[in-house]
């Protein structure tokens, strides 16, 4: 596998912010080719994505190749100073294929084989396709292995895996036989003597279809697992296919956010560069973006990442395509790269003419060519870039002090479980507590639990619902096995040695199983946090602004600006064993019980907030415990301006992003205390501005959507 450092470059072959877009020359006349690099020279592009879907044009029959195209492609993309990302075309196979061996295709959950039809809808177990994945992987990998544009493998595209076959099936209970070790384990973990659920032979076990009704929980856990295990699987056979030929070009493949069907923490293990298609909407609250940039590229600690497509213009499947106004395209490019992406990369170059993308954005468009208001914008940040690049290469995103810790099986379990509500939505409770963080101009990383901790002042887990006791899986892939972490154990080791913990309300209930812990919730927490929960009341959600009930502060145990706050939705009932009460509700028929606690454990402290508080408040308390641990923000935070810095190479480059339709003003504090208080060994030099090398004024004006950058000098020990 390549070497990649820390702050990058991903690829020194290309060591610049690549910027491109998905290009399939191949659905086009071949005369397009030379009009494409000729706009794409205009338009500052420097990379491109080829031959995600093009299966079927570079195999016509099996083992009939035709590279012409795609020679030409490398070649003129080559002489014109273009990149490429070479995908493999598994996502969509041809038709010759799925006629003479329909079993590559999957299984639907009412147990219809697929026709052939859109993409992503092969089974990710069947050796027949594979056979045919590694025949052309293999030979694009031995005819472009050696070509100098090529500097990143795009493996197939946008996995998505939910296949009911036989051959899933049978290897569904390999899985479990490897997870629970025998089938008296699996039958106590899934608790199946209820409704008469037993299962006497591993053959009984399958897959849950929609006809099977309600099933044990942890069945339906187990499969949502398998299917994301089953497709990492198929990644790194395809990895291992181009990886054979050409060991030096890193791998990635593109994720999807908060996708649900996937657990992306396995996948980053076997990617050399996390990438992402990040499509935010027109209006949206821009901490959607925020979250997900930092929760994928949280998967690799951090490291520099690729933002691989965004539409330049309009989707063509959100419910409106809306068009981004001008200047949204440069806010949300540079944003992406302000969080750490070495790259700005679009859904897609041309616009194509038929089927079902001929309305979605496009940097060449059906009407104008190059005169388009889009191709413009493009072109405008294509040059930005290329200025951009000698400063932000080299750099990755600063170490964040505060965490949020996020698991996708946490999820799964906690969305599949019945009770509490309805509508439970695990990552919009997380992202209202980054939020509250990252409002403030803190900064803040989202933390998968098997990853280091060791870099955090202060972790925050608002629905630790599942809490891992690192039992299972028994046996498993070397992921699986790294993934298994005793989560109690590892959160009152990092309380010990002098860590802020803040549990929220429905965590520590069940454990990796979806078992619920005895003896009061949460768990294995309870020592720990000095409390147990008996109960939790559960009220519909309020109208904004108004909430069901309030918190009252004990301000000799925490003082906060504001004395009483509103919270909503959960309503844990507390009894202390240990903790501090730090406030209490005001109202309902538990009025004056504890909400709030806090407990000390050795250098350490683990907080407990029994129910969903207001936003006002969160923002206030995380305030709070950073100045407690010596963290401010770098910037005095002002409202929807974001602040956001990298480091590397002995410099810092801050990124002040206005998100507001309005003009903002923002203070750049002079000596920067605040700086180096959140960033300890932060330089006091001062900021030049990124374009004009000039020094920042204290003061800075923005326009409405605009984005300032400006470098300084770090101090050697921690450049
Ligand atoms: C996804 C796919 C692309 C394209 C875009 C459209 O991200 O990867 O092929 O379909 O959506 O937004
Ligand atoms: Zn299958």
């Amino acid at each position: 596998m390549p070497q990649i450092s820390p702050t990058g470059p991903i690829q020194p072959r290309a060591a610049v912010l690549w910027h491109g877009a998905d290009y399939n020359p191949d659905q086009w006349p071949p005369e397009t080719l030379d009009e494409d690099v000729q706009l794409m020279r205009q338009a500052g592009v420097n990379a491109v994505s080829l031959g995600i879907f093009s299966w079927a044009q570079l195999e016509t029959a099996p083992g009939r190749f035709d590279f012409d195209w795609m020679d030409r492609a490398f070649e003129k993309l080559w002489a014109g100073g273009v990149h490429v990302a070479l995908a493999t075309p598994t996502a969509a196979p041809p038709r010759w294929m799925t006629a003479a061996e329909p079993q590559v295709l999957a299984v639907s959950a009412s147990g219809t084989r697929l026709p052939h039809g859109g993409r992503q809808r092969f089974c990710p177990t069947s050796p027949a396709y594979r056979r045919h994945v590694e025949r052309i992987n293999t030979a694009l990998a031995q005819r472009y292995g050696g070509h100098p544009a090529l500097m990143l493998w795009h493996i197939s595209n946008e996995y998505v895996s939910n296949c009911h076959c036989p051959l899933c099936a049978e290897a569904f209970i390999g899985y479990l036989k490897q997870r629970y070790g025998d089938l008296a384990t699996l039958n106590a973990q899934w608790w199946a003597a209820f409704w008469s659920q037993r299962f006497a032979a591993w053959e009984q076990v399958e897959p849950p279809r929609p006809a099977h009704g309600t099933v044990p929980h942890g069945l339906t856990l187990d499969w949502q697992r398998f299917r994301s295990h089953q497709m990492c699987e198929f990644f790194k056979f395809e990895a291992a296919t181009v990886r054979a030929v050409t060991p030096e070009v890193p791998i990635t493949t593109n994720m999807m956010g908060k996708f649900p069907g996937l657990d992306y923490a396995a996948f980053a293990e076997v990617m050399d560069v996390v990438s992402w298609d990040c499509y935010g909407s027109v209006g949206a609250d821009p901490v959607h973006m925020a979250f997900d940039h930092s929760l994928m590229r949280g998967m690799k600690d951090n490291r520099p990442w690729l933002l691989i497509e965004q539409t330049p213009s309009a989707t063509n499947w959100q419910e409106y395509g809306t068009l981004k106004p001008p200047g949204v395209l440069r806010l949300w490019s540079l944003q992406a790269i302000g969080h750490g992406s070495d790259s700005a990369m679009y859904f897609q170059w041309r616009r194509s003419r038929g089927a079902s993308e001929k309305f979605h954005g496009a940097v060449v468009e059906h009407a104008a060519g190059s005169r388009a208001r889009v191709f413009g914008e493009v072109a405008a940040l294509g040059a930005e870039l290329k200025q951009l690049s000698p400063i932000v290469i080299g750099t990755a995103v600063t170490p964040a002090r505060i965490g949020i810790l996020c698991d996708q099986e946490s999820r799964w379990a906690f969305e599949n479980a019945a009770g509490y509500a309805r509508d439970k939505r695990y990552l919009g409770e997380l992202q209202r507590h980054f939020r509250a963080v990252w409002t403030q101009n803190l900064r803040i990383d989202v933390v998968q639990h098997h990853r280091d901790w060791s870099g955090y002042d202060i972790l925050i887990a608002p629905r630790l619902y599942m809490l891992k006791s690192g039992l299972f899986p028994r046996e498993g892939t070397p992921e699986q096995l790294a993934a298994r972490v005793d989560v109690a154990a590892k959160l009152a080791a990092f309380v010990e040695r002098g860590g802020t913990l803040v549990v929220g309300c429905l965590s520590g209930i069940v454990n990796e199983s979806d078992l619920v812990y005895e003896g009061g919730y949460p768990g294995p927490l309870r020592q720990l946090l000095g409390i147990w929960v008996e109960q939790t009341d559960c009220l519909p959600p309020s109208a904004p602004g108004s909430f069901a009930n309030g918190m009252s502060l004990d301000r000799d145990v925490l003082a906060l600006p504001s004395v009483s706050c509103g919270c909503d939705r959960f309503f844990d009932r507390v009894h202390l064993r240990g903790a501090t009460a730090a406030a209490a509700y005001t109202g309902n028929w538990y009025a004056g019980e504890p909400c709030l606690t806090v407990h000390r454990h050795g250098h350490g402290e683990a907080w407990y907030i029994a129910t969903d508080p207001e936003a006002a408040f969160l923002e206030q308390f995380y305030r709070h415990l950073a100045a407690r641990h010596g963290l401010h923000p770098t910037i005095e935070p002002v409202a929807e301006v974001e602040v956001l810095t990298r480091r590397g190479g002995g410099r810092e480059v801050l990124f002040i992003l206005n998100h507001a339709p309005e003009p903002r003003s923002v203070a750049i504090a002079p000596n920067a205390d605040a700086a180096a208080a959140d960033a300890p060994g932060a330089s006091t030099a001062a900021w030049h501005d990124a374009h004009t090398d000039t020094v920042w004024p204290q003061r800075l004006e923005l326009a409405p959507l605009q984005v300032r950058i400006a470098q300084r000098r770090l101090d050697r020990t921690t450049g």
